[in-house]
């Protein structure tokens, strides 16, 4: 990774294809890829809404290329992807975002129709991903991002076949994760819910898209697909707060002036983390048990130029928790976004456990994430605002041989999550819980031995590699930033491929 990946996350000489960029969320995508320096290919069937997206692409400075094709045509994919890879010699990302959507219930459903959901949302997404993947593996390297749909995972009444055609996508997904991982081809998929595009607006009608973000949508707005669809205009005054920002952050993912209070930061990931948002303009609050440990942070923080302050003690005793957090919020006033990493691991079977052991675990990883929380968000409230990332683990959801205590304390983090977000989303305060997996840090070299680590890196990962450190810090980073403002209670493995579980 560059220096300049660290500031901010650019795609300077990469080349892109957005499949229907021709509007909603596909031209917002390609629009936004080109600003962040992508050459893009604008895929669509209609010709003209492709080449407003390019004129809109090659206006602001990017560069783009009309690629026109209909998606169930597989000839029409390669052909795209031909035309891309002679002007540009490779494609990087595919953005699979092409996608239909009609209400029609089970009753009613006649083939055409069933045939013309599966054929866009399905068929067409496997052989425009089939048309990339041979330039793919021969660079090494690639990333395919699937768009699919919240009704793939809590089905939405009255379209059975798009549910169905999007769940097809989140199987592709994995089983395409799986299989091209040795090629260092990354594959995921994004579940947009409810987004402000025209297919909402001819769907559902402003007044009954108004009426869905009151009753049903926690943080009560739809999320936003800039720029505004011609025919509506935001239909929640919270939604135009926030666009402000995100115009600001769309070259980089700054946090000018966020104060972001990590806890465990006096090592491993949680260093890591802290040298990341400081990098991109936070004041960090470095808290750990070990004093000299946080020092250190901040003195490498300081070192490269980024602002910092320790903050010592035990996140397993409640009233160090509040303690710290006032000597946190005392800085500046506030503390806007929490990352809970502070954590221990011991391997430990069922019958060698003691209370004690026991005890430990969940006073560090429950407790502590639990009341460094409660002391925080009472200024979070105040400023309807606020980010918490919980460090959960791959264990919390798969689990692992020989540390239950450890597998179900991380568990424990996964229902914190769901329960403060449905809980806080009126306040605009964001929870998510991001699940690394075999990281390479002090804790996992102490846990396996070096030996151990390769080993496991070549017999059980699918990406062949431990993570490192960065790998979870961009993802805090992420979290932390208003370009995460409409996502709450998720939780994001970051694993290699080694937990790909769900739906
Ligand atoms: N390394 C991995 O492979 C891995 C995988 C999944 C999840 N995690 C989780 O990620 C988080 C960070 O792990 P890491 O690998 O960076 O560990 P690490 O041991 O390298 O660093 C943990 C830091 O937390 C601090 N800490 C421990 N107990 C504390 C307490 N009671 N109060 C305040 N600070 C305390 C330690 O002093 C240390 O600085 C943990 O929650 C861990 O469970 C790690």
């Amino acid at each position: 990774m560059t220096t300049d990946q660290r500031k901010s996350a650019r795609l300077d000489g990469k080349v892109a294809i957005v499949t229907v960029a021709g509007a909603g969320m596909g031209k917002a995508e390609a629009i936004f890829l080109a600003e962040r320096g992508a050459r893009v290919g604008v895929q669509d069937i209609d010709a003209k809404v492709a080449e407003a997206t390019v004129a809109e692409i090659r206006k602001a400075g990017g560069e783009a290329l009309v690629l026109v094709g209909d998606l169930s045509k597989p000839a029409d994919s390669a052909r795209n992807v031909a035309e891309i890879a002679a002007k540009w010699g490779t494609v990087d990302v595919l953005v699979n975002n092409a996608g239909i959507h009609e209400f029609k219930d089970s009753e009613q459903m006649d083939e055409a129709s069933f045939d013309r959901m599966f054929g866009v949302n399905v068929k067409g997404l496997f052989f425009a991903t089939q048309a990339v993947i041979k330039g793919m593996k021969a660079k090494g390297s690639g990333k395919i991002i699937n768009i699919a749909s919240t009704a793939a995972m809590v089905g939405q009444a009255g379209s059975p076949h798009y549910s169905g055609s999007k769940g097809a996508v989140l199987a592709m997904t994995k089983s395409w994760a799986k299989e091209l991982a040795p090629w260092k081809i990354t594959v995921n998929a994004i579940c947009p819910g409810p987004i402000m595009t025209d297919m909402v607006i001819r769907a559902r009608g402003i007044e009954g898209a108004k009426k869905r973000a009151e009753t049903e949508i926690p943080l009560r707005r739809y999320g936003e697909a800039n720029p505004w669809p011609s025919t509506a205009a935001p239909p929640s005054s919270a939604s135009e707060g926030s666009m402000g920002a995100a115009i600001d952050n769309r070259t980089s993912a700054s946090l000018d002036g966020k104060v972001v209070y990590i806890t465990g930061a006096g090592a491993g990931m949680g260093r890591e983390d802290a040298l990341l948002v400081a990098t991109r303009g936070a004041l960090v609050a470095v808290q750990d048990i070990d004093g000299k440990a946080a020092q250190e942070t901040v003195a490498k923080i300081s070192a490269a130029g980024g602002q910092a302050f320790a903050i010592v003690g035990d996140v397993a005793k409640p009233e160090d928790c509040k303690r710290m957090a006032q000597e946190a919020e005392a800085k500046r006033g506030r503390v806007d976004v929490l990352v809970n990493n502070a954590g221990i691991h011991e391997r430990r079977d069922l019958e060698a456990m003691e209370e004690v052991h026991f005890n430990r675990m969940f006073d560090v990883h429950v407790k502590g994430s639990f009341f460094t929380t409660q002391a925080l968000v009472p200024g979070m409230k105040a400023r309807e605002s606020g980010k918490i990332i919980n460090i959960a683990s791959t264990a919390g959801m798969v689990a692992t041989v020989g540390d239950a205590h450890y597998c179900a304390a991380k568990a424990a983090l996964l229902g914190f999550t769901k329960a403060w977000a449905k809980e806080l989303a009126p306040w605009n305060i964001n929870v998510n819980a991001i699940c690394p997996g075999p990281i390479a840090t002090e804790l996992a070299v102490r846990n396996r031995g070096w030996d151990g680590i390769r080993e496991r890196a070549e017999k059980e990962i699918p990406l062949r590699r431990y993570g490192n450190p960065i790998d979870v810090a961009y993802a805090v980073a992420f979290l932390a930033s208003a370009e995460s403002d409409f996502i709450t209670g998720q939780s994001m493995p970051i694993a290699g491929g080694l937990a790909i579980v769900g739906i």
